[in-house]
Order: structure tokens, then sequence, then C-alpha cells
């Protein structure tokens, strides 16, 4: 897959290679993005984070494996997946990010209970059963709390770290906290805390306090923004819809921020050397 843009200069991708050793395929990171609650904005975040990565030249897969919620379909344009080949999912691919959401495996609008056991296996068939190729970065939009599927995530596939994305108000930072503990209990690394939708409604802090109070870094503060909605809800994130925007370069400088952070996490594993 081609580059989309871009100015930023390709560089090479960290690599975690706990993940080809245990689930057999090429992804070199695997970055899951958490909240305690729902509508904190942790899929705006998830996908202009993937489109972001997408922007420097890596090639990046987004899960959806938000199974109460799977809106990253919408977020992306896309309604649904290509056609099964060979028995594989074929996932659909959007501004330069291949995707896989829940959302495509539901029948739509129909309310799941989901148990423990099946749940696991949605989650594995969305690692297992897809094709995802070569991926520098795979982002996976969780679903809201700390729950089942925080862990069988966790037990699934090897975790590069884990994002934490919460509101300004202090029950968000709540929320958040408890989203970082289920990551420190699974031994994910934190790579920090976003806070979303800052600003005069909801005001600002509490990224910094969550971020401090984890001992992790705040990695980006978007402001509440009627564009960052506008463009989820037409399916063009903002950081391709307006790459010139405020929200659009704090996106971006949150993805390098990212890279940093897996860089740190993944210490002295040095890529493998590839002869093309
Ligand atoms: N920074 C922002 N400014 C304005 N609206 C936002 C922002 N971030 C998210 N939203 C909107 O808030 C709603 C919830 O965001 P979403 O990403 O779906 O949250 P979650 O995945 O945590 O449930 C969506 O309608 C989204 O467009
Ligand atoms: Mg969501």
């Amino acid at each position: 897959m081609a580059a989309q843009n871009t100015n930023d200069q390709p560089q090479t991708p960290p690599f975690d290679p706990r993940i080809e050793a245990k689930l057999g395929v090429p992804i070199k990171n695997i970055i899951a993005v958490a909240s305690g609650k729902g509508g904190v904005g942790k899929s705006t975040v998830s996908v202009n984070l993937a489109v972001s990565l997408a922007r420097t030249g890596a090639q990046v897969g987004l899960l959806d494996a938000d199974i109460y919620g799977p809106n990253i379909p919408i977020m992306m344009g896309v309604d649904e997946m290509p056609p099964v080949e060979e028995g594989k999912l074929i996932p659909a691919e959007a501004h330069g990010v291949r995707f896989m959401s829940m959302g495509f495996l539901l029948p739509p609008e129909q309310a799941l209970i989901w148990r423990g056991p099946m749940l696991h296996k949605a989650i594995q068939q969305l690692f297992s059963d897809v094709r995802w190729g070569e991926l520098d970065y795979l982002v996976v939009d969780l679903p809201p709390g700390t729950g089942d599927a925080q862990l069988s995530l966790a037990q699934i596939a090897p975790l590069t770290g884990g994002l934490i994305v919460t509101m300004p108000q202090m029950v968000s930072v709540a929320d958040a906290r408890r989203g970082a503990a289920a990551f420190e209990q699974l031994e994910v690394p934190i790579l920090g805390v976003v806070e979303n939708m800052s600003g005069e409604i909801f005001g600002s802090g509490g990224g910094e306090t969550a971020a401090s109070e984890l001992g992790a870094t705040l990695l980006g503060t978007v402001g509440l923004d009627a564009d960052v909605s506008a463009s989820g809800d037409l399916g063009v994130p903002i950081v391709a819809a307006r790459p010139e925007s405020d929200a659009a370069r704090t996106f971006s400088v949150l993805a390098h921020k990212v890279v940093a952070q897996l860089r740190a996490v993944s210490g002295g594993n040095q890529p493998q050397l590839r002869i093309v």
C-alpha cells in the first residue's frame, strides 16, 4: 500500500516480537485504546490515530472490537466488508487504513448478549480469521469498561501498549483510572493518556490529573470541536478531511508520541532486517 501523504519521514517502526511469535501474523505493534466508559471519544481517537499513523507512511490496521457500539464503519465511511476470500475475512480499506469491525459481523440493530466464551471466540476470530497482511500498527478500539473484552484481548494477543482516553471532568478521570488498572493487571504498559473534548464547556485538566495519578504521560489534548464530530459522521476523519486544522495537528502529534512510547516500551527490540 502506498504512503498517502506525507511531509513526515517514514521511520523504522518499533517492533514487538511477541505478536508474530504468538499469533503467527506479521503485525509489529498492537495499540489498545480504552476508556472507562462510552461516549468519551475512544472511537474518534482510534480512527484519527490510525489515519495519522498511515499518513506517516506506515501500514496500519484498525480493529473495531467494540461489541456494544461498533461505529468505526460509519467513521471510516465504509459500511460493508469485502467478500470473504478462501475462508478469510478481508479487511475494508479507507483513508489508507485497513479495518475490520464487529459491526460487519453482527446483524444490524440487534442487541446481543455476550457471554464470556462467545466474546472470547469473536475476538479471536478478528485476529485469526482476518487477512490483515503486514502491519506496522494495529489500533484496537475496545468496548468501554474494564471487563471481559480487555481480558480476552490480552489473552489472545500480546498488547504492545494501551492508550487511555478521558474527558476533562473528574468523573471521567475516575473511569479512566479503572481502565488503566485493568491494563496494569494484565501487564500491558500504558502508553499515555489523551484528554478529549477539552475546552470551555467541559473544562480541562482531567487528562493531566489522570496521567499524573497513573504515572503516565499526557500525550494530547483534543478540544471539543464540532468539525471533529461532523467529520466522524461523514466518514472522513478530521485528519483526512482537514489536515491543517488544530484538531488534526493534535492527532498527528499524538501519533508521533505514541510511536515514541511504543519504541520506549519495546526496549531494545530491533526490527528484523527485510531484504527488498
Ligand atoms: N473532540 C471532539 N469534539 C467534538 N465532538 C467529539 C469529539 N470527540 C468525539 N466527539 C463526538 O462525541 C461522540 C462520542 O464519541 P465516540 O468517539 O463515538 O466515543 P466512544 O467511542 O468513547 O463512545 C461522537 O458523536 C463523536 O463524534
Ligand atoms: Mg466507540
